[in-house]
């Protein structure tokens, strides 16, 4: 029987408790501010204690997910035992520490960042946060229990063949297993099999199943019962996936199928609480990057991440690199022995999800420690050798001792090649994949001006393309998903790296639409708001359309202008398809010039545009009087043209149509035109919620939208946030608009309704919750 402890637990600054506070789990020691949080804040020895029931004491086992970062338990006032690992789950078995009836659960937690474990011990560009930030659970079992399952479906054809390893926690003779593969409710495969020995290996086949992919990641359960004189004692659910995943010198492979990677970094941290967010605020990051960023791997960047999310990247198809803790430095051999303990913790808690094709086995950018390594990879294939090894690394030809040769690509500068060469970083013959790129060579607030909102996003967007032409290359996974809260030795001093392609709140910025546009949804993305006051001397010379369309048609005040197309050598889903002539045949059609005087009078507005003054060279004049003298205007009917047709500064106001272009039917269309009305798009990921195994948590998201839905990157308007009901916020009840976007995070505080009321724009906006 398994009990959730997530609420009531008491909390305090000290041992004896005095002025604790009452709290549920996930928990975060503090809430931190947005910007300018101190790392300081969060560094300190706290401590948790509550009650719980046992009802029968065979086997009590005490679990704790995730506690930041080192973690002293005491049951009943006696020490049971030590976790130094702020990302990994333990588990104590407390039998001889509980008596039938109320016991009392102690943790001593340690935030401190001193402690001599990764990812401690020098500089780290994140925060590591503090508190017990995962669920907590008392699993009441027999004197016989499944300790362990681990199970593996290996197939890209039939026969598909199943593959598990069930450990008890002891053997006995009377004991059997029965496991079942279930497919939606349908038993595929039923197998029962004598307990020999502590551990059983189940081999079987299947000879139709549905594969695992990215496009359909069909799951199957397992369940393995155990049975004691043929009644049932102990059982364990859980989902797997057929699938073959394998990196050769040739590039990634899922079923035997090549799959260029292209993904994003992500941290688990989010604004005010850090790491403690229940399941669905988890479970939506794996949505935002599968479907709004279109990635098809994520890498969790640096350490183990919530098994809610990894659950959720097994069920949307989203692949993963997962790795241990760690950034940068390697410590003593206390802290590698810790460390080789969280490579067994790792791939030991992780290794049934079908998302997972690889195990990090490195400290995330470390000097080769070739006897910490070796070992390192050793336990990894040791305890999973169906999955490869990789480490990331920023040394050039560093020790070969993984099975890819993963590395970071910070050789971008926005002008040069962009991606290095493969002769300049490895001269092996292991499969190779870029695991960061971007990241610090261009940090980017959602609220920087248009030029360096598109900078960052071509940036991402021709590394992108660099990986996918480069045939030694498995691919690329970008710095990173959404920006993330880091100490002072990082960021831009307000305690942030604005290197994600989305916002805190997970509010995809420019560059976001460059990973959008390789979805299957049609997807259009201007890369301006088409306002002059954005351009140097108001002129603008291009335009990106981010898109999966084919070709993108411009209009201007309804007049057909030009279609533009991808770049030939553009074979990629994803395209930046350049729009770099506003007039197109502007000009011809509606003054009746001819083309070549069209032509001439659209080199002298460029002109006149480009250079700011009316100082012109005699290929301009001349071009001029040509076009006056074909034409038979005056020059001041020139000029009036030349205003006409100008995007320059002081022209009138223009409606700019983009239709994006597929197949012949146009599939979307963006409009850009000054704006008449500002409103608030709110985006909310839930308004049902779940009050259950423990509080849940909404994630809503703010944009300001002009009449065209378009975000309205300027706008940095308050927005007042009041609650009612069984929901509270977590963070501010102001929130500004950063660069047009912001959010915030309700949690639910029992079940019944509750309403989020926003005030903004002298308009009244709410938001109805039902929590079951
Ligand atoms: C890398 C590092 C990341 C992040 C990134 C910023 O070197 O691995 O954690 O700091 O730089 O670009």
């Amino acid at each position: 029987m398994r009990t959730y402890l997530n609420f009531d637990w008491q909390f305090a600054k000290n041992s004896d408790f005095t002025n604790s506070q009452v709290v549920n789990i996930p928990h975060s020691n503090c809430i931190l501010p947005i910007s300018y949080a101190s790392e300081l804040d969060y560094q300190f020895v706290s401590y948790y204690r509550n009650t719980f029931n046992v009802e029968a004491i065979s086997n009590v086992l005490l679990t704790f997910t995730a506690v930041a970062h080192k973690a002293n338990v005491y049951v009943n006032g006696k020490f049971v035992g030590t976790h130094n690992c702020g990302y990994t789950a333990f588990t104590f078995n407390i039998t001889n520490y509980v008596a039938i009836g109320q016991n009392l659960v102690t943790v001593e937690v340690d935030s401190r960042e001193n402690l001599n474990f990764a990812p401690f011990g020098n500089v780290i560009d994140y925060l590591t946060y503090g508190g017990m930030y995962g669920e907590v659970y008392l699993d009441e079992l027999n004197e016989y229990y499944i300790e362990d399952v681990f199970v593996n479906g290996y197939a890209t054809s039939s026969p598909f063949n199943f593959n598990a390893e069930i450990t008890l926690n002891k053997y006995c003779s009377k004991l059997s297993l029965l496991c079942r593969v279930i497919e939606k409710e349908e038993v595929k495969l039923n197998y029962l099999e004598q307990v020999k020995e502590k551990v059983s290996v189940i081999f079987a086949k299947l000879d139709e199943a549905k594969l695992w992919d990215v496009d359909n990641p069909n799951l199957y359960q397992l369940s393995v019962e155990l049975l004691l004189d043929g009644k049932v004692i102990d059982s364990k659910n859980l989902s797997f996936g057929f699938r073959d995943c394998k990196f050769t010198k040739e590039g990634f492979f899922l079923n035997g199928k090549k799959i260029k990677l292209r993904g994003l970094n992500r941290h688990q941290s989010y604004a005010y609480v850090g790491y403690a967010m229940p399941k669905r605020a988890q479970e939506q990051d794996a949505k935002f990057l599968k479907e709004e960023l279109c990635v098809n791997i994520v890498r969790t960047s640096h350490y183990p991440q919530s098994q809610y999310f990894l659950d959720e990247c097994d069920r949307l198809g989203l692949l993963v690199f997962t790795e241990i803790p760690g950034w940068q430095h390697i410590g003593d051999k206390q802290w590698q022995a810790q460390s080789i303990n969280h490579v067994k913790e790792m791939v030991m808690q992780y290794r049934n999800h079908p998302s997972i094709i690889c195990y990090g086995v490195r400290i995330n950018e470390s000097f080769d420690e070739d006897e910490f390594y070796s070992q390192t990879n050793k336990v990894a294939r040791e305890l999973d050798c169906s999955r490869q090894t990789a480490g990331v690394r920023y040394i050039a030809n560093s020790s070969d001792l993984e099975d890819i040769y993963s590395y970071n690509d910070f050789v971008f500068k926005g002008d040069n090649s962009p991606v290095r060469k493969k002769s300049k970083v490895y001269s092996g013959a292991k499969p190779m994949l870029i695991t960061e790129f971007n990241g610090h060579m261009y940090p980017t607030k959602s609220y920087d001006n248009e030029k360096h909102r598109v900078e960052h996003a071509n940036r991402h967007y021709k590394v992108i393309k660099a990986y996918y032409y480069a045939k030694h290359l498995a691919g690329g996974i970008g710095w990173c998903m959404s920006d993330y809260n880091t100490h002072k030795q990082f960021g831009s001093g307000d305690g942030i790296c604005h290197h994600g392609v989305a916002d805190i709140f997970r509010n995809a910025k420019l560059a976001g639409a460059v990973y959008a546009s390789f979805g299957k949804k049609p997807r259009l993305e201007v890369s301006s708001s088409m306002d002059k006051g954005e351009w140097e001397r108001g002129y603008l010379d291009k335009v990106y359309a981010y898109t999966n369309a084919d070709s993108v048609k411009l209009y201007l005040n309804n007049q057909f202008v030009k279609e533009f197309f991808a770049q030939k050598d553009d074979n990629m889903t994803g395209k930046a398809i350049v729009i770099d002539d506003f007039i197109g045949n502007l000009i011809q059609n509606n003054e009746k010039f001819s083309l070549s005087s069209s032509n001439a009078t659209k080199k002298c507005i460029n002109y006149a545009l480009s250079h700011g003054d009316s100082s012109f060279p005699p290929i301009i004049l001349l071009k001029m009087l040509f076009v006056k003298l074909r034409e038979k205007v005056s020059f001041k009917k020139l000029f009036e043209i030349g205003q006409k047709y100008a995007t320059g500064w002081g022209s009138d106001s223009a409606s700019y149509k983009f239709e994006a272009i597929k197949d012949g039917e146009v599939v979307q269309t963006v409009i850009k035109e000054p704006v008449t009305t500002v409103d608030l798009a709110i985006d909310v990921n839930a308004t049902t919620l779940v009050h259950g195994q423990t509080y849940d948590v909404a994630n809503i998201r703010f944009r300001a939208v002009d009449q065209n839905n378009n975000t309205l990157p300027y706008c940095f308007e308050p927005l007042t946030l009041k609650t009612q009901g069984s929901i509270e916020l977590i963070g501010d009840s102001v929130v500004t608009l950063l660069g047009g976007m912001s959010g915030t995070y309700l949690k639910t505080t029992s079940k019944g309704n509750g309403k989020l009321i926003i005030n903004a724009f002298d308009k009244t906006y709410t938001l109805d919750f039902n929590i079951e």
